[in-house]
């Protein structure tokens, strides 16, 4: 989730994370009866990643292997998935999700038809360090920016690649959500410029990256409340301007780069927003009560569960960490666009939200979409929104143009796969292997003129 968090006394933090890290709180009491994780829902692997073998901070990871792989597992595609926040565990997209198991309302796993490692390897990511399962040091250790962030994932990435021989050769994609529309593009960024520099056998093999309702470009993006809120008979005219001054501050800010205030101005703008519309939440406009993430917090509360999964038991685990959220507070009305340039000339794209979302927005992703820098942006703007159906059910809408591919999923909120499972994972499936809607134009003009010839 993208969630910004308000502000916290500095000496509070660091005590609780002191409190956290240093192992002085209690394991809690082993739980009896059965696992409420079965073993074959056990991920293939998971554990810790070290990230600064002086401080011993480390990510924390869940792996599971494709179930039905279509290819030999040395060229099985590995998707990695990153929440937001800035500050929310990967956990939550693992187990309310896009996992292969999901926690049900009383708490216990069950299987999810729609999971994302049907054909591919999926691995969760909490990050960044302070995050969820992960440790960090200290505070100060953990990233106060995007370039931090990069730097920390792509130590765990290349470790993560190391534990298994068949990693090296798999191409790897990188997905997420909300405030991961920051983490996706910055860890692309950083890798494709890294691997320049290091020879093959050190690389990541980065094919692709996947953002869903993403915050990327901020201050393109909150100047489109308002008239997103009033076109979807949300506000009148009256409060349309009220946001528009809100939204007009946040903007002012963001361009004297007084981050913080920025950040706070952002939140005003989603705060009146709430508190104008009533909605149960900004992330789905049609709910009548909130996602139940918290059911994670609950589920992995558990002594049994944490053992199994080869967390460290003595942390307590949050949903969403309000020490990273701090830590990345003046993060967050900086704009990640012009790496988005870069990785659509080199690499695949895909930006994909749900179309019920009021916070990171269709309305708010296309904003930005516009300004990218690529010689095909204006192909792209003029090629068609296709009707994408699923099973033969209107699904959403796909345009894509060579490398960029754009999605928008009917039905869902803020968490699309969790609205939307056996949709997300055909989208997902099909944008990979590029097939269905996904297929390049160019492939489909060769069948057609082979096609022709041969009549
Ligand atoms: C590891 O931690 C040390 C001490 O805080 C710091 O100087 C160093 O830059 C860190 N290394 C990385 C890769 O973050
Ligand atoms: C929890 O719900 C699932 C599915 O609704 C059901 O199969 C399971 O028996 C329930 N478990 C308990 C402990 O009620
Ligand atoms: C940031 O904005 C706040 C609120 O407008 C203002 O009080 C403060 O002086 C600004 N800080 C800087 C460094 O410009």
């Amino acid at each position: 989730m993208e969630s910004i968090l308000p502000f916290h006394i500095h000496s509070l933090i660091k005590l609780l994370l002191f409190l956290t890290i240093l192992h002085h709180l209690q394991p809690e009491a082993s739980s009896s009866g059965p696992s409420p994780l079965p073993k074959e829902a056990l991920p293939t692997k998971s554990g810790y990643l070290q990230v600064n073998s002086t401080t011993g901070s480390a990510i924390f990871y869940t792996f599971y292997e494709a179930k039905q792989p279509a290819t030999p597992l040395s060229q099985t595609p590995i998707l990695i998935w990153l929440q937001g926040g800035p500050g929310c565990s990967s956990m939550i997209g693992n187990f309310y999700e896009l996992g292969p198991w999901r926690v049900s309302s009383n708490v216990s796993v069950e299987p999810n038809p729609g999971t994302w490692n049907r054909i591919f390897g999926l691995v969760f990511i909490d990050n960044p360090i302070g995050v969820g399962f992960s440790i960090a040091a200290s505070f100060e250790e953990i990233p106060r920016n995007q370039r931090g962030v990069a730097k920390h994932l792509f130590i765990a990435i290349k470790k993560f690649i190391k534990l298994d021989d068949s990693f090296k050769t798999r191409p790897i994609y990188v997905t997420g959500e909300s405030y991961a529309g920051k983490y996706v593009p910055a860890f692309g960024f950083y890798a494709l410029k890294k691997n320049a520099k290091l020879p093959v056998s050190e690389r990541v093999n980065l094919v692709g990256v996947a953002i869903g309702n993403g915050l990327t470009d901020p201050i393109t993006q909150v100047a489109t409340h308002a008239l997103n809120a009033y076109y979807s008979a949300l506000v009148n005219d009256k409060q349309k301007t009220i946001l528009e001054n809100l939204q007009k501050n946040a903007v002012e800010l963001t361009e004297n780069r007084n981050w913080s205030e920025a950040t706070n101005a952002r939140s005003r703008v989603l705060d009146k927003l709430q508190e104008m519309t009533g909605l149960a939440t900004l992330y789905d406009l049609r709910r009548l009560t909130p996602y139940q993430s918290e059911l994670v917090a609950e589920f992995l509360a558990n002594a049994e569960v944490k053992k199994v999964l080869g967390a460290e038991e003595n942390i307590v685990f949050e949903a969403c960490s309000d020490v990273v959220g701090e830590a990345l507070q003046e993060d967050v009305m900086k704009s990640v666009r012009y790496m988005v340039d870069y990785l659509v000339k080199n690499t695949q794209v895909l930006l994909y939200q749900g179309q019920c979302d009021l916070r990171d927005s269709v309305v708010s992703n296309e904003a930005w979409m516009k300004k990218l820098k690529w010689e095909r942006i204006g192909e792209f703007l003029e090629a068609e929104r296709k009707v994408w159906k699923v099973n033969g059910n209107l699904a959403g809408f796909v345009q894509k143009l060579g490398s960029l591919s754009h999605v928008v999923v009917l039905g869902a909120g803020h968490l699309v796969p969790t609205d939307q499972a056996v949709n997300s994972q055909a989208m997902i499936e099909d944008w990979v292997l590029e097939k269905g809607l996904f297929a390049n134009e160019q492939v489909i003009s060769e069948i057609y003129s082979n096609l022709k010839g041969s009549l």
